[in-house]
């Protein structure tokens, strides 16, 4: 069973897909600790109301501490809305993903995080956007990718409709991911990721 810890900074409904898939057990793993920098965050709540430990910390030598004390395999950053450092990323190399409300590399890097992606998506006019999960390395967004899933920009779509669009698979993709994982699916050689489904 995968030891799971989902670092969030904000609503966390990307928390509650895993939370929800472990309960139907499409996910063979258990949620050891929720943890923000963020502690008004309602992914705190999320945690506690499913019995899962919820941890609000900052200092990142903390968090590190917490992980292996947790007995953590699989960080996975869920609207975590700080950089990790390198000696985070390497203390848990290739065990460590993201979920970016865009197809990376585009609408990525510094600065795109939250609604920013979504309305430069807009203004740009591209006629499709989507999800990627990748693993994390020591840049913001580049990471050898791991999955992603095309969503369609429509000509009325405003930052609201798409965002909740582009979520919709975030909540189906992610805990697909950590599936995959569980199951020691995925396989990484350089910056290419190979699944074997
Ligand atoms: C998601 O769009 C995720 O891709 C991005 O931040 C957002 C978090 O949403 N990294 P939530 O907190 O999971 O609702």
């Amino acid at each position: 069973m995968l030891n799971i810890a989902v670092l969030a900074s904000g609503s966390g409904s990307n928390l509650q897909s895993i939370i929800n898939n472990v309960n139907s057990e499409y996910i063979n793993g258990k949620i050891k600790v929720v943890i923000s920098n963020n502690k008004d965050a309602f992914a705190l709540k999320r945690a506690k109301d499913a019995g899962i430990k919820a941890v609000y910390e900052n200092n990142e030598e903390n968090v590190i501490e917490i992980l292996k004390t947790e007995g953590v395999d699989l960080v996975v950053l869920a609207g975590y809305m700080k950089i990790i450092s390198e000696k985070f990323v390497n203390s848990f190399e290739n065990k460590i993903i993201n979920i970016h409300p865009s197809l990376i590399p585009s609408f990525c890097g510094k600065g795109f995080y939250g609604k920013t992606v979504h309305e430069k998506v807009l203004e740009y006019g591209t006629k499709v956007t989507g999800v990627t999960v990748h693993f994390v390395d020591k840049g913001a967004d580049t990471g050898a990718i791991i999955m992603q899933e095309v969503v369609p920009v429509l000509e009325d779509d405003t930052v609201n409709s798409l965002s909740k669009r582009v979520l919709e698979v975030e909540h189906m993709l992610l805990p697909k991911v950590i599936r995959l994982y569980s199951l020691d699916k995925i396989r990484i050689d350089g910056r290419k990721v190979f699944i074997n489904e």
